[in-house]
């Protein structure tokens, strides 16, 4: 079946499922232990799988830094900032920071984490740099309309083109991007992407859930 097929039935389905549980799903929730609060328009990490899998594969250790774009309820940031000496969680979504901070410091991580809204690195102080970049895209095909669709929507992959295009900056050396994608999604495109942008990748586990393959991906700058 092609590419086309799956992004035709499946993507609109996930959307749809997606946007009830936001509304009706709880909006405390516990994931690996930990405790989050959320809102209808902020990632429930919860439900979908993808925040607990991208959470279960970060490894950090005591020395480095770490930069998390599309912080959401900011579960990526709360897992690599207990080890990590500093991270930094962005998101565009106000809502989502909002929540995130309140999330940080339930944790008491507030002299670890900072949280800043932004698109992208946009708002990042010049010339910060990181050892690991976590990114967990919106992957599915269109436009976003309210707050809460910038966690689904990347229309084109305009968003990924971005990304790889700046995220080189901010990397120290040997600093690695870990990126979470969906099989539904064409992930081939997206490594293809990158790959024109001086990426190479390699997968660092894969996961089949009752609809899709999750896949987590390590990209480091081509030498
Ligand atoms: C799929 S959610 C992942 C949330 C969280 N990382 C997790 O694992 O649960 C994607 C997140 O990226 C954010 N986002 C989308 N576009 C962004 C951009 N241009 N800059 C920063 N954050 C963005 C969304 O608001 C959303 O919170």
């Amino acid at each position: 079946m092609s590419v086309s097929f799956f992004i035709k039935i499946k993507q609109p389905a996930a959307a749809w499922l997606i946007k009830k549980i936001q509304k009706y799903g709880p909006h405390k929730v516990r994931v690996s232990g930990r405790m989050y609060e959320i809102s209808e328009n902020v990632f429930n990490p919860r439900f979908y799988y993808t925040s607990e899998f991208m959470a279960r594969h970060i490894i950090v250790s005591f020395q480095d830094s770490v930069l998390d774009i599309g912080t959401g309820s900011g579960i990526q940031a709360i897992t690599a900032g207990q080890r990590a000496s500093s991270v930094v969680a962005v998101d565009i979504n106000p809502e989502a920071v909002s929540f995130a901070r309140r999330n940080v410091k339930a944790h008491g991580l507030e002299d670890v984490i900072s949280v800043i809204e932004g698109d992208l690195f946009s708002t990042l102080e010049p010339c910060t740099a990181f050892n690991v970049i976590l990114f967990t895209p919106p992957y599915l095909e269109g436009r976003p309309d309210t707050v809460f669709d910038h966690a689904l929507f990347d229309h084109d992959k305009a968003l990924i083109r971005r990304f790889f295009k700046e995220a080189k900056t901010y990397l120290k050396p040997a600093g690695y991007v870990q990126m979470l994608y969906s099989s539904i999604a064409d992930p081939e495109g997206t490594l293809k992407i990158a790959a024109d942008l001086g990426w190479d990748h390699k997968l660092v586990v894969s996961q089949k859930t009752g609809t899709e393959h999750f896949l987590i991906y390590r990209l480091r700058p081509q030498e």
